[in-house]
């Protein structure tokens, strides 16, 4: 079974038809980049798989249901701001918030904390953190729940390179279906399966080697990609 299904979905939000026909499956504990330009509609599109906004048009299912019914099975990690940084709580505290059930207890904070290899910044503040790690907490958080499903919103965009690699090795571990979205196309890296291009409509690309090309016309100018772990430039400079 596919753990999301879109079927033409259309979201207007304002004057503005943000998503327009927008047609996707991700099966079950694969990992899916959505890539696209800033105000392309990416985050509207989490929103949506969440079961936040309701669409002009089309569905959304999880795992065959509706995603009101299913949003135990998500977690959502947003994008990183200035707020999470001035979050006042420290990570275990952030980490916590995550439990929302009461099975969810001491054990399960420890075992995301864990996961994520931030069990010795527990005691620090939020503030206290570099991007990298502030992005381990939040991802944490989300994970403390046990959710079936993980959405990414810009997860690498304010983190260093080193961080960035070693987000992308901890995917894989993670053994979920992940869902990220991105404008920073320097991210394909080993641990993305499938790659998909989003700017209002999406264009599906699959295997993440055949995306490098599309992904360039997307953005209309030169792109590095992450390949194999190494940055590599797939077009020219412009003149
Ligand atoms: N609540 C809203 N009301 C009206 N327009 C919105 C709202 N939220 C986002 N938009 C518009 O929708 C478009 C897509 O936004 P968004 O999904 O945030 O894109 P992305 O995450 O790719 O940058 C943008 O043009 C943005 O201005
Ligand atoms: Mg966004």
């Amino acid at each position: 079974m596919n753990a999301i299904e879109i079927r033409d979905l259309w979201v207007r939000l304002g004057k503005e038809l943000v998503l327009q026909g927008i047609n996707l499956e991700v099966e079950e504990k694969s990992t899916l980049a959505i890539i696209g330009p800033n105000g392309g509609g990416k985050t509207t599109l989490l929103r949506a798989i969440l079961g936040l906004i309701k669409p002009e048009r089309g569905r959304v299912l999880i795992f065959g249901e509706e995603p009101e019914r299913q949003r135990a099975k998500i977690g959502y990690v947003p994008q990183l701001s200035l707020f999470d940084r001035d979050f006042p709580a420290t990570v275990y505290e952030a980490v916590k918030m995550g439990a929302y059930r009461k099975e969810h207890g001491e054990e399960k904070i420890e075992k995301a904390l864990k996961m994520l290899e931030i069990e010795e910044l527990k005691d620090m503040m939020i503030g206290e953190l570099s991007g990298g790690q502030v992005q381990r907490a939040l991802i944490a958080r989300a994970l403390v729940g046990e959710p079936e499903i993980l959405l990414l919103d810009e997860p690498t965009a304010s983190i260093d390179y080193e961080a960035k690699t070693s987000f992308y090795d901890l995917l894989p571990e993670l053994k979920k279906t992940i869902v990220l979205v991105t404008h920073d196309v320097g991210i394909i890296s080993e641990s993305i399966e499938k790659v998909a291009c989003l700017n209002r409509k999406l264009y599906y690309h699959g295997e993440r080697e055949g995306a490098l090309e599309n992904v360039s016309e997307l953005y209309h100018c030169p792109v590095d990609i992450l390949a194999h772990g190494l940055p590599h430039r797939v077009l020219r400079e412009h003149e």
